[in-house]
């Protein structure tokens, strides 16, 4: 399938339902060819984005481009954009091979180039055996693909995708994002995934754009967000986080509680001068348990088994921490009760300022 790869830039981005603004200030880059995620809470705005560049929706302030193309005034059909809607809904009186040439067909694409097309499209997701089945007798995950074929037969420059796989249980869904990147990769089509869930995002994307209240809050690869967040919101969002508050005394983050933590220059943010730190993010994983000689003491007040890992919610003058370890074998070490010191991986501690 020969398809033209093509970035998007949207460049100061504003977007209103009435009075209700939803969208504010969105600017950002996307290269050809990559596999972007919005990721954000049910409400932060991720579908309306997604449909501003689709052209559905009230009309936006500010640009978006395809390619050199501004496209914000033109309607979704001149766009050349494809997009799968969450309910992907696929015509139930019609085989699969009609269901993906009714969109060329609305196009008026001559009928003897239509056929080829759509038999290119359902090899591409690995449907072809399947052509003359009727909806009804596909699995999800195969109905699924047929709405993926049937974008990208009208050859889209890029793909939309608006949770895609979230009418999907759990095991296919796991298998489905592998497929989709997949087929993204062998596409090379510059694609955006919605997702609220920051395993799919983060499993599959290059990068993406963490979205909350309609305010992009970062953007960067699914690592980068989640070793250096620059604020509560993306550091709490992208995994489990303590954060706690405090303030810089020379190379010691010290807790509001007094607690005196030493941390690694390097993990301060470039922007965020010292006298302006005021909270540092602890990942669970990265804050050692034991019975003493650490820099928080604390007293274990739960216990969870997580299977590879055990969870100890622990309770110090700061707070609640939450503690992984490792488990592999044999009774966990430390029982509701015990008295307990942390001591944090200093190199692994993002400082966080308003
Ligand atoms: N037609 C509409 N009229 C008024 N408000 C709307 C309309 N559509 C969406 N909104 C509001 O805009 C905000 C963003 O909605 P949007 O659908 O983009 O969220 P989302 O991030 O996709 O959430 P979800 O994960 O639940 O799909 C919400 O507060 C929603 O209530
Ligand atoms: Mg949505």
């Amino acid at each position: 399938m020969t398809l033209t790869k093509a970035g998007i830039r949207i460049e100061d981005l504003h977007l209103s339902f009435g009075e209700t603004k939803v969208l504010e200030g969105i600017d950002m880059v996307i290269e050809p060819g990559e596999f972007f995620a919005f990721l954000g809470p049910s409400g932060s705005g991720k579908s309306t984005l997604l449909r501003a560049i689709a052209g559905f929706g009230p009309t936006p302030r500010g640009r978006i481009l395809i390619g050199d193309r501004d496209i914000a005034a033109l309607p979704p059909w001149k766009r050349n954009v494809g997009m799968v809607f969450q309910s992907y809904a696929l015509w139930p009186h019609m085989s699969v091979r009609r269901n993906v040439a009714f969109g060329l067909e609305e196009r008026r694409m001559p009928a003897r180039e239509i056929g080829p097309r759509v038999e290119q499209a359902l090899e591409t997701v690995g449907l072809l055996h399947l052509a003359d089945r009727m909806p009804a007798q596909l699995s999800g995950g195969q109905q699924q693909r047929v709405a993926l074929a049937r974008t990208i037969a009208i050859e889209p420059q890029v793909l939309l995708l608006d949770e895609p796989l979230s009418n999907l249980d759990a095991a296919l869904r796991v298998q489905m994002r592998r497929e989709l990147l997949a087929l993204q990769r062998k596409l090379g089509l510059t694609t955006i995934f919605v997702t609220h869930d920051q395993e799919e995002a983060n499993t599959t994307s290059d990068r993406m754009a963490v979205l909350d209240r309609g305010v992009i809050q970062q953007i960067g690869t699914p690592q980068q967000l989640y070793d250096h967040p620059e604020n509560a919101f993306v550091a709490g969002f992208l995994g489990t986080a303590n954060i706690l508050k405090g303030a810089m005394q020379g190379a010691d983050f010290v807790t509001e509680a007094g607690q005196r933590l030493p941390v690694a220059p390097a993990a301060a943010p470039a922007a965020a001068p010292a006298a302006d730190v005021n909270r540092i993010v602890l990942r669970p994983q990265n804050i050692r348990i034991a019975a003493s000689g650490g820099d928080i003491m604390g007293t274990v007040a739960h216990r969870e088994f997580l299977g590879s890992q055990i969870r100890y919610l622990v309770d110090t003058p700061d707070g609640q921490i939450i503690v992984d370890t490792l488990h592999s074998s044999g009774p966990p070490p430390y029982d509701e009760g015990a008295a307990v010191s942390l001591s944090i991986d200093s190199q692994s501690a993002p400082l966080l300022a308003d």
